[in-house]
């Protein structure tokens, strides 16, 4: 049953970069005021962690992410995201990880 396991895996593999493409694009569009989101980026908010430090924090605290982000933090404005739009910017803040 090998092929049943590599398709698996293949759409894993596709399904994570899928959501860390949209992730991207939210982030670009929500956070990036005040965060780098990416490394293109060069003007954010002193106070507000680049994306790609956050991405390097230990995974147990990059799972509890999705919950952070189910409420506002301080300073941000309520962006009332979806757990879906939460999954895939969670997955570009993974993606960013060297
Ligand atoms: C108006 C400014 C602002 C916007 C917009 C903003 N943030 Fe933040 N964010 C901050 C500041 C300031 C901090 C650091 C202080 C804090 O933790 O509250 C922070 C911290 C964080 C942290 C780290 C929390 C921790 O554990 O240290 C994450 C993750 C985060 N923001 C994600 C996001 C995402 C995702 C978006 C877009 C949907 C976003 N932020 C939009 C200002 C902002």
């Amino acid at each position: 049953m090998c092929w049943a396991i590599a398709f698996a895996v293949t759409v894993d593999t596709a399904s994570a970069l899928n959501e860390a493409a949209s992730g991207k694009v939210l982030a670009e569009k929500w956070c990036s005021s005040c965060h780098l989101v990416s490394q293109d980026q060069t003007h954010a908010s002193a106070k507000a962690p680049p994306f790609g430090s956050i991405a390097k924090r230990p995974d147990e605290e990059l799972n509890r992410l999705s919950f952070f982000l189910l409420d506002p933090h301080p300073l941000m404005p309520n962006f009332n995201l979806t757990r879906n739009e939460i999954t895939d910017l969670v997955a570009y803040i993974r993606s960013l990880k060297q």
